[in-house]
């Protein structure tokens, strides 16, 4: 039974002040569950600042990317052990802003989760199709060469430490919410990629969160699928009542 993953990936947005403010109001609201993974991502300036604030709680800290070099000159990037030291669990890598609009593919985000295992870091690996890819029949070819690319080189150990989080590029931050029951066939298809790779046993254990506009209203039903073994919540993690909303369903 593959405990739920609730992650609140905050984009670039909160000043330091407004990251401690929402930090504060996750912790009070959300800060003792126990039967939900739960974690918040702020940008790199608050996450000192924001591990401050969670130490206590059971509520974890991700950062929203890494680069995979352990360290000199690569400006404007940050390392794992820089994010170790700070407190950080999680690491969001693959996400499809990152693609977009910053050069990721499946060879660096395969860098960035290696360089995230050998830290001693958790990978929250994202994967999903645009809407062209979808209407022109490649959404499977996508979706497995990101997972695919993702894993290469990973032992059967490490994939374990991995998340994976399908998020449907159509579906993200444009209320287009995938359907509970596009979501699990994605999540089904990615956990046959996973048995295909590592066999049953480790693919049964990997989690998969689902992402694209999920809130209060919709958690339940997407939460409520087979596969669907948590969320990674743009939007609706931003107020710390909505993401409540969310983690609350579970
Ligand atoms: P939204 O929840 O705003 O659609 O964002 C999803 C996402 O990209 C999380 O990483």
């Amino acid at each position: 039974m593959r405990k739920k993953f609730i992650a609140g990936n905050w984009k670039m947005n909160t000043t330091i002040d407004e990251a401690v403010a929402l930090a504060k109001d996750v912790v009070k609201t959300m800060g003792n569950t126990s039967d939900v993974d739960i974690a918040i991502c702020p940008p790199y300036t608050s996450l000192y600042a924001v591990s401050e604030v969670l130490k206590g709680s059971t509520v974890k800290l991700g950062a929203q990317d890494v680069h995979w070099e352990a360290k000199g000159a690569f400006t404007g990037k940050v390392s794992c052990a820089m994010l170790k030291s700070v407190g950080v669990t999680y690491v969001i890598i693959g996400h499809s802003e990152q693609r977009t609009y910053f050069h990721e593919t499946n060879e660096t985000v395969n860098k960035k989760v290696k360089a995230t295992l050998a830290a001693g870091l958790l990978p929250i690996i994202c994967v999903g199709e645009t809407l062209e890819e979808r209407k022109s029949g490649k959404m499977d070819a996508v979706i497995e060469s990101h997972t695919v690319g993702a894993f290469a080189g990973i032992s059967a150990e490490d994939a374990l430490k991995c998340t994976i989080a399908y998020e449907p590029v159509w579906a993200i931050g444009t209320g287009e919410t995938a359907t509970p029951q596009q979501a699990n066939e994605a999540h089904i298809f990615i956990r046959k990629l996973l048995v295909k790779l590592y066999g049953t046993s480790t693919a049964e254990q990997i989690r998969i969160q689902y992402g694209g506009s999920m809130k209060a209203d919709n958690a339940k039903a997407l939460l409520g699928q087979s596969d669907v073994d948590g969320g990674l919540i743009g939007g609706a993690s931003l107020k710390a009542s909505d993401f409540a909303g969310i983690v609350k369903p579970v």
